[in-house]
């Protein structure tokens, strides 16, 4: 069963100055400003504020964690299923910025908003497009128990728009070679492996 939940300003605009004034978070930034694309993980001590707000606006209870995953992202992420260290059910996740573009999870596309929370089951497909080059911050991507989940493949905007038209290129070579080919004897093994790296893209 598929289920995404958005929590819109879950977090009020004075924990977030105050977040985004911590030193981890800074030094974390000056670690993403220097990057093309990319992301950079960390972790910021958990205050009782915040437990209190996830336990009450997202139900999941983190009061014995004295630290929760945080993310720098610059770019945008391709299409991916999260992973984790362990097996989990959710993803948990708050934007601490505002970014232009979109966060699109299960083909339907939600802003990026600045306290938003989202929260999606395990194996959905998400990624974000139109994101350009400012960094945006989150709280998480996180499972239920606060553990870091992702595995987020980030690309810049120009990689990607060359990566589509590689794929369209590769995709054409393949119908024109097919074509060429009619009714003669093919190579099928060759197909077999062309059409395996077509499907993934
Ligand atoms: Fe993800």
């Amino acid at each position: 069963m598929i289920s995404v939940q958005h929590y819109p300003n879950i977090l009020p605009e004075n924990i977030i100055s105050k977040i985004l004034e911590l030193p981890e978070v800074q030094t974390a930034k000056n670690s993403i400003n220097i990057k093309t694309s990319g992301s950079v993980s960390f972790s910021i001590n958990l205050t009782s504020e915040i437990k209190n707000i996830i336990l009450e606006k997202l139900g999941i209870n983190l009061l014995n964690l004295d630290s929760i995953p945080m993310r720098w992202i610059k770019g945008d992420t391709l299409p991916h299923i999260d992973s984790g260290y362990s097996s989990f059910t959710n993803t948990y996740l708050v934007y601490l910025t505002n970014s232009s573009g979109e966060f699109i999870v299960d083909n339907n596309s939600y802003p990026i908003s600045k306290g938003s929370a989202y929260v999606f089951n395990e194996g959905i497909y998400h990624e974000t497009l139109g994101t350009g080059f400012e960094p945006r911050l989150l709280l998480g991507p996180m499972s239920e128990t606060g553990f870091a989940v992702g595995g987020d493949p980030v690309v810049d905007v120009r990689v990607k728009y060359h990566f589509n038209l590689w794929k369209d290129l590769t995709r054409k070579m393949y119908n024109k070679r097919n074509y060429k080919l009619g009714n003669k004897k093919r190579d099928y093994s060759f197909d077999k492996s062309r059409t395996t790296i077509l499907d993934f893209l």
